[in-house]
């Protein structure tokens, strides 16, 4: 049923993208059009980072209400669903209706819940332009950037597929071997059958070098089998490489918690118009997207950003020499991310190239 405040876009298909390679091995690519029409083009993403409708009609064509969000992202949920690997991390910036309003959409769709961060701009954000008998609250100076990881399932040898958690326990039980065995398979006193197997909420994702033992053990000592044990597809062996694939990509940094104290952009960052205080009243700060594409990817990786508005995240990944794939439905809108995507790949040659020459 569609609910009246949700905008329907045309779905034709965009034109070619936009590219800018930068000498660092990032790389920017751009199309203007509804990014619905994008996804079956990109390659598939470590990391989305979806920054699209808060339903709080703050660009062209957005909600005005947080109502009917939930339908308005379904297809995209969708879609980011079928191109996710399992170390595929999803960063959901909305305001906090917003998301209340996609959270259940985005569980249907296989993705779990990490962690919710609040970006908090400040009081610098309302600089004492309140009216309090005007808004009856507290003044909001926040967004919500919310984390989801793959809820992965393996298939067993009758084709069902189990969580993680559950497969792994189904795989050792096939080999007929108690389940104190595993620790002597890991070489440890209790941690496997106390972490690596347990089925409460106690459950940790095993190490590949422990993976690794734990097949070859039951290899040797369990029941014969054509299908070897712990193999993702049933055919390999274990690849210690693969298995450390199985779950979404983190490079801690100490010292950042979910709170993230940042003004609003301002000064040389922020993207002006001529007879404008911005280009893009959403553009995001720099500084939170390199610290999520730092944290969820690595070098080379590919980043979707399926609702580009200035491209924030397209930046960040070119920066940090990850593949950035954007969609931007205003021509206007666009047409400013093209001109800072290009200017940002001259930056970095620029920049990288200065590095060379004072080497
Ligand atoms: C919240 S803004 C993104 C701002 C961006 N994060 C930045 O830092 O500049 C959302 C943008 O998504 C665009 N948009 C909305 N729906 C879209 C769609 N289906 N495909 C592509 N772009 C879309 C809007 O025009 C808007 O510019």
């Amino acid at each position: 049923m569609a609910r009246n405040n949700v905008v329907k876009l045309a779905r034709a298909t965009p034109p070619s993208p936009t590219v800018m390679d930068t000498v660092n091995g990032g790389k920017g690519s751009i199309q203007l059009g509804d990014s619905m029409t994008c996804y079956a083009q990109w390659p598939k993403p470590t990391a989305i980072i979806a920054d699209g409708p808060y339903g709080l009609a703050k660009f062209p064509g957005e909600p005005h209400t947080a109502d009917g969000l939930d339908e308005w992202y379904a297809p995209h949920v969708a879609e980011w669903s079928k191109a996710a690997m399992p170390e595929t991390t999803l960063w959901f910036w909305c305001s906090e209706l917003g998301w209340a309003e996609v959270h259940r959409v985005l569980k249907m769709h296989g993705w779990k819940y990490k962690a919710a961060h609040i970006w908090n701009k400040g009081i610098g954000h309302i600089a004492g332009n309140v009216n309090g008998d005007t808004i009856r609250g507290f003044p909001v100076v926040t967004e919500i950037c919310v984390q989801y990881v793959r809820d992965w399932k393996l298939a067993t040898e009758t084709g069902d597929l189990l969580p993680l958690k559950q497969w792994l326990r189904h795989e050792w039980q096939r080999s007929g071997l108690p389940l104190y065995r595993t620790n002597e398979a890991c070489g440890v006193k209790n941690a496997a059958t106390r972490k690596y197997f347990t089925q409460c909420h106690l459950w940790y994702f095993p190490p590949a070098d422990k993976m690794e033992l734990l097949a070859a053990y039951a290899t040797k000592n369990g029941a014969p089998t054509d299908r070897p044990y712990f193999s993702l597809d049933g055919k390999a062996p274990l690849d210690a490489e693969q298995w450390s694939r199985m779950r979404a990509k983190w490079s801690h940094a100490h010292g950042i918690t979910n709170v993230w104290d940042e003004p609003a952009v301002r000064g040389d960052e922020r993207l002006r118009a001529q007879g404008l205080k911005s280009v893009h009243i959403n553009q995001k700060p720099l500084r939170l997207m390199e610290r999520i594409i730092n944290a969820s990817t690595e070098a080379g990786d590919v980043i979707w950003e399926p609702f580009g508005g200035l491209c924030s995240a397209t930046v960040g990944a070119m920066r940090t020499g990850r593949q950035g794939y954007a969609a931007e439905v205003l021509p206007d809108f666009y047409t400013a991310a093209v001109r800072r995507l290009k200017e940002e790949a001259g930056n970095i040659g620029i920049r990288k190239s200065n590095k060379r020459n004072t080497a």
